[in-house]
């Protein structure tokens, strides 16, 4: 029996392991699957600790959430075609819902696939190697509660572990001197930590818009993003400022590019992230950067230089739940045997030429439309529900440019399901206003 190691129980993973499942109840023989996840249950990012730095078995703390966090697209652009939000509620809800509800919604429909059966929890894997006259990976791993290594042997190997965990720290002149405090936004828990407080953003995509909105919320006294880009001006308030690149810092002084200078008591690093396999021999590693198409991945997941080893969730993501569903249902396909793969010369041929599509992007209404089209393809060759992408890829645009205009506002504006059809209510009380994080707040339809 061909077996299967997946290694991550988030989106990505729980996506793969039900599109076993699917096949399963649609008669389809499966092979073997061991699922290892580090935390202690589902969800990956979703899974939120209040901790920073290491968990209770001294390992990295995996997610970068915080409280207080909202979706910052609508729900219904993540909506599964199998199981709506509407299957999960029993009723229609706003489109910008808090953390827990997202987690909610995912958990509950990995549960109802029965898929814990295969996922081993507080089990982290430590080194993967390839070995060649066998065709098998050699998957160590330590069972984190028992305290016990071992390793086993897998036909295939499914890489799910996201990248958006292991921050990307920049050094700038100064930092030493610093008299504040500084912080990355993997470790950024609760913004009412900088009630009163002069804080500096740095970084110009969704941490830094959502952070400084954040520490606007909840009373900071000054907030000053710090980027390369040229951010949007729209509806800030005045205490909200933008200023180019960091470049230098003294005590509690910053410096930008253009000269002027700030007094600031925290800076919060929203710099991104980095694709970071520290339990993969070299050869097995991804190289990338955070982008929509990946260098060495046929359509984005089956690795050019060896057929049994994939990778799910790498791209920048403007869709998240259901283009890891579709990754998910192409790599389901692949190690079943129903796709086979073509020539590495055909993989690096079509890969290319998504790369140069890629090249040409500009805007961010290009950048949302190329990343619908992968996803519109990827489905086309799977049994995978089909989606209306078009409908998905305006409702973006318009969040997006909604977003741009009205910072602390855009999450007040509902859209209506694309599944279903129904529109979305509205919360009582504005984003703004919700301190609380109120789940069931609803105007209407409750
Ligand atoms: C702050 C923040 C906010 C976000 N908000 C949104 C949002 O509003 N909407 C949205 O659609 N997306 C959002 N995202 C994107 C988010 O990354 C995806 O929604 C999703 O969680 C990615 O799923 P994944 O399974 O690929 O990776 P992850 O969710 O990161 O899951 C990876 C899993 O792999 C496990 N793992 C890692 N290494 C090992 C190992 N060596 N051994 C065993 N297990 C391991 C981890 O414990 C984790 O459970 C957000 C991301 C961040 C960082
Ligand atoms: N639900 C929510 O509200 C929410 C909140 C936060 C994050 N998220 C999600 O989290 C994921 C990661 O988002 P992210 O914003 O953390 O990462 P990101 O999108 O990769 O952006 C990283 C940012 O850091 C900047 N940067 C990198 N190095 C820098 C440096 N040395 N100096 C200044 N700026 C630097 C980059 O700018 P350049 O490209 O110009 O270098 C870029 O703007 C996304 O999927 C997002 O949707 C969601």
């Amino acid at each position: 029996m061909t077996k299967v190691a997946i290694i991550g129980a988030g989106p990505s993973g729980l996506s793969l392991m039900l599109a076993f499942r699917a096949a399963q109840q649609n008669g389809d023989s499966i092979p073997d699957i061991v699922c290892f996840e580090k935390q202690e249950a589902i969800g990956g990012q979703w899974n939120f600790s209040w901790r920073t730095g290491v968990d209770p078995f001294g390992e990295p703390v995996h997610s970068s959430m915080y409280k207080h966090i909202w979706s910052n697209g609508p729900k219904e652009c993540l909506e599964y075609p199998d199981y709506t939000f509407e299957d999960h509620f029993g009723h229609a809800t706003p489109s910008f819902p808090p953390r827990q509800v997202i987690t909610d919604y995912l958990c509950s429909r990995a549960t109802k696939g029965h898929i814990d059966e295969w996922i081993r929890f507080n089990h982290v894997v430590r080194w993967v190697e390839y070995l060649p006259d066998e065709k098998t990976f050699a998957v160590s791993y330590h069972d984190l509660v028992n305290d016990h290594q071992t390793c086993e042997h897998y036909d295939y190997l499914v890489v799910a572990t996201g990248h958006f965990s292991t921050p990307s720290i920049p050094d700038v002149e100064g930092m030493d001197d610093f008299s504040g405090s500084v912080i990355h936004a993997h470790d950024f828990r609760d913004a009412r930590h900088y009630q009163g407080q002069r804080v500096l953003i740095v970084g110009g995509s969704y941490s830094a818009e959502d952070i400084g909105s954040q520490c606007c919320k909840f009373g900071a006294e000054q907030i000053i993003t710090s980027s390369h880009k040229k951010l949007m001006q729209a509806n800030r308030p005045d205490h909200w400022q933008l200023k180019p690149i960091l470049t230098k810092l003294s005590d509690d002084t910053v410096q930008f590019q253009d000269g002027t200078t700030a007094n600031i008591d925290s800076i919060i690093l929203c710099t991104g992230y980095r694709h970071h396999f520290p339990f993969l021999e070299e050869s097995l590693r991804l190289k990338t950067r955070n982008r929509l198409w990946i260098p060495n991945l046929y359509w984005g997941v089956c690795c050019h230089w060896n057929p049994q080893l994939m990778y799910l969730g790498m791209q920048d993501q403007s869709y998240s739940f259901t283009m890891f569903d579709a990754q998910a249902w192409f790599v389901r396909d692949v190690i079943s045997g129903k796709r086979s793969l073509p020539s590495l010369e055909e993989m690096q041929r079509h890969t290319l030429l998504w790369l140069e599509k890629e090249k040409r992007l500009e805007t961010d209404e290009e950048k949302i439309r190329f990343q619908g089209n992968y996803l519109k393809e990827l489905i086309q060759q799977t049994n995978y529900p089909s989606i209306e992408i078009e409908a998905i890829n305006r409702m973006l645009i318009d969040f997006m440019h909604n977003a741009h205009w009205n910072i602390l506002g855009y999450r007040d504006k509902n859209y209506a399901s694309v599944m279903t059809g129904n529109p979305s209510p509205s919360y009582r009380l504005k984003w703004f206003e919700n301190m609380t994080d109120e789940q069931l707040d609803l105007n209407s339809s409750n």
